[in-house]
């Protein structure tokens, strides 16, 4: 018999492949470089300043710093120095230096919402006759961006394209193509994409690769070791964690960030408050506990509920069943398979309501990665790019799944009392 204990062993360990061997003998707070994982996630970003010598740096909500006596010379734009919150606050130098630590970044910028730092890579990475190349699963604002906003009011063109086929990719490359993206592990159908083949089709045609990355946080996957250029996180999700704050993030190269922030920060605004990048760093010191748990209950969710003969289908790169489980094994190196999965029960639209309506434990809200399970029935033909989505997504609808952090057993029993309600008991014949 398959125990639950012998399956998560079957994981590896996420810390012991990803962690980057520290760069000096002597670990130390002061320097992030010198720490494995672990102890960048307590420690980064964090600072014990001698005026208070309080163990966590406090939260600074003024909105502009004293500025020196003499102010000849000082750019009062530059985002990196401390003038004025938009541009730069303690906070918010603190969650950058953690972020880009975390994903082996030069630098990392950080927005108000994970929107907004997508919206800030689009901005500055394309120009008016530029083209795009986006893959046409892929969160909902970007959708629209690209779709509809891009394009009408700057003259920008667009491709989208099955991200997760990369002959379709490099046909649709043209010589004014200066980015593409794509999500790892796509919202809502979970299609995974190979990040160094994407890579080498965009840098072959001089073209950027971004990459969000929002189902698959630092602890788990890091797209710059696998050649994306920049890597967009919504911070509202795994990397805060809690459900509690908003916030988003782009991390690259120094000269990337340094554009973004001067462009799209300093410019168009977008900054996130002092509290919540606080928070977002407070709720990232248990990312690595957090993710652990959140992978191994979601495989064992997915296989109850593939097992399951009231569920139509299930797709979640954990299971063989999935399209891409071989890439993902591949590039996710058996570290495990994320934590989003998307199923429906076996019924029509009533039927898929009455088992969100029925469940008692996971909650019923958008939004994803916090420590709460939470699903969300989207399965609405209006949503933007659902002609792309796979035929079962089409045959049932779908129910998105945030596999949270409560015991896997209750959550379990949870799905199949909301299942026997829905559908019906399971019968012996
Ligand atoms: C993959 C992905 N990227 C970006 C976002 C947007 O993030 P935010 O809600 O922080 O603006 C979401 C939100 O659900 C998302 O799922």
């Amino acid at each position: 018999m398959v125990t639950n204990a012998s399956k998560r062993s079957a994981l590896t360990s996420i810390t012991k492949v990803l962690n980057p061997v520290p760069q000096t003998d002597h670990p130390s707070r002061k320097t992030p470089d010198s720490l494995t994982v672990e102890s960048l996630l307590v420690h980064g970003g964090n600072e014990i300043r001698e005026e208070s010598r309080a163990v966590r740096l406090p939260i600074v909500m003024g909105n502009s710093y004293y500025l020196p006596e003499d102010t000849e010379g000082v750019d009062l734009s530059d985002p990196d120095l401390l003038v004025y919150t938009r541009n730069a606050g303690v906070n918010q130098l603190g969650l950058q230096s953690k972020l880009a630590a975390l994903e082996n970044a030069e630098e990392a910028a950080v927005f108000s919402t994970g929107v907004a730092a997508l919206h800030a890579v689009l901005f500055t990475t394309l120009n008016s006759g530029d083209h795009v190349v986006v893959s046409s699963i892929v969160y909902d604002a970007v959708w629209r961006l690209l779709e509809d906003l891009l394009p009408k009011k700057y003259g920008v063109e667009v491709t989208f394209v099955n991200s997760a086929d990369l002959d379709e990719v490099r046909a649709a490359m043209q010589s004014n193509t200066k980015l593409v993206h794509s999500e790892t592990i796509a919202n809502p159908t979970t299609q995974v994409v190979d990040v160094a083949g994407l890579a080498a089709i965009a840098h072959e045609h001089g073209a950027l690769l971004s990459i969000d990355s929002t189902f698959t946080p630092p602890v788990f996957f890091r797209p710059l070791e696998h050649g994306a250029d920049l890597v967009v996180h919504s911070l509202t999700k795994y990397i805060n964690g809690h459900g509690d704050a908003l916030g988003g993030s782009v991390a690259g190269s120094r000269a990337l960030i340094h554009t973004i922030k001067a462009d799209a920060l300093v410019d168009v605004g977008g900054a996130i408050s002092p509290f919540n990048a606080w928070l977002i760093t407070r709720g990232s010191v248990t990312l690595q506990l957090r993710y652990e748990r959140h992978l191994t209950n979601a495989q064992e969710l997915a296989e109850a509920l593939e097992n399951d003969p009231r569920v139509a289908f299930v797709s979640y790169p954990g299971l063989v069943s999935h399209r891409q489980h071989t890439l993902a094994t591949r590039q996710f190196e058996g570290r495990g398979y994320g934590a989003m999965m998307a199923f429906a029960v076996r019924g029509d639209a009533a039927a898929q309501e009455a088992f969100v309506g029925a469940l008692k434990l996971i909650t019923s809200a958008v939004s994803l990665g916090h420590d709460e399970s939470l699903i969300v029935n989207s399965a609405r033909e209006s949503r933007r790019g659902f002609e792309s989505y796979p035929p079962e997504f089409h045959e049932w609808g779908h129910l998105r799944l945030s596999v949270g952090l409560e015991n896997i057993d209750d959550l379990i029993r949870d799905v199949q009392q909301a299942l026997d309600h829905a559908v019906g008991p399971l019968t012996d014949a």
